[in-house]
């Protein structure tokens, strides 16, 4: 396997969450993209998009993630923004630069899942309860799914469809990503 270790999917994937607890297993760095976007940039990702726009955030994404890549440590975990797989070559950027996870739900569990996030920092769900997230989201994730489903492994969310959520899923998340990672360079 080849390293970093990119983590994909859509809002509400446990990106950031996985991908800390799997980087404090594996002793190796982390790396959240919308928190060094902010960095670098002096605005939150969503702030950027009210100020900015989508066309120009998508622009400046790309180079976050590329710039970083650059930097000469390959032990890290970066948590990717929710859309950067599916814009441009990037899908192809992560590939090479690394190896990708799709971490996949069922629309209806992500919508559970945001609806008890802070939403203020996702102005269009910001006030929905998790059934208008679920028409919200829908037809966006059926879009992105092409793209999130070229990474090199997917992994399913232990949740099964008609059970409710309790709340262990990224742990288990987390380890089973721990397992694959350590089996594959035995
Ligand atoms: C976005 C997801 C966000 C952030 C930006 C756009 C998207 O990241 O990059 O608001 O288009 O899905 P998270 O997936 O980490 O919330």
């Amino acid at each position: 396997m080849t390293y970093p270790i990119y983590l994909i999917g859509y809002m509400g994937a446990g990106k950031t969450t996985v991908g800390r607890l799997l980087a404090d297993r594996l002793g190796w760095h982390f790396v959240d993209l919308d928190d060094a976007f902010h960095e670098i940039h002096g605005l939150s990702p969503a702030d950027y998009i009210r100020t900015y726009g989508i066309e120009e955030f998508r622009r400046k994404e790309k180079y976050v993630l590329e710039d970083l890549a650059e930097l000469p440590i390959e032990k890290v975990v970066y948590a990717t923004g929710g859309g950067y797989p599916c814009y441009e070559d990037n899908m192809d950027c992560l590939k090479e630069l690394g190896t990708s996870f799709y971490l996949r739900w069922q629309p209806r569990h992500l919508a559970e899942r945001l609806a008890l996030t802070d939403l203020n920092e996702r102005p269009l769900l910001h006030g929905k309860d998790a059934s208008e997230i679920l028409d919200m989201i829908t037809p966006q994730l059926m879009a992105r799914i092409p793209y999130y489903e070229q990474a090199d492994y997917i992994i399913d969310a232990p949740a099964a469809p008609d059970m409710p959520l309790d709340g262990s899923e990224d742990e288990q998340i987390a380890e089973l990503l721990y397992n694959q990672i350590m089996n594959d360079d035995d």
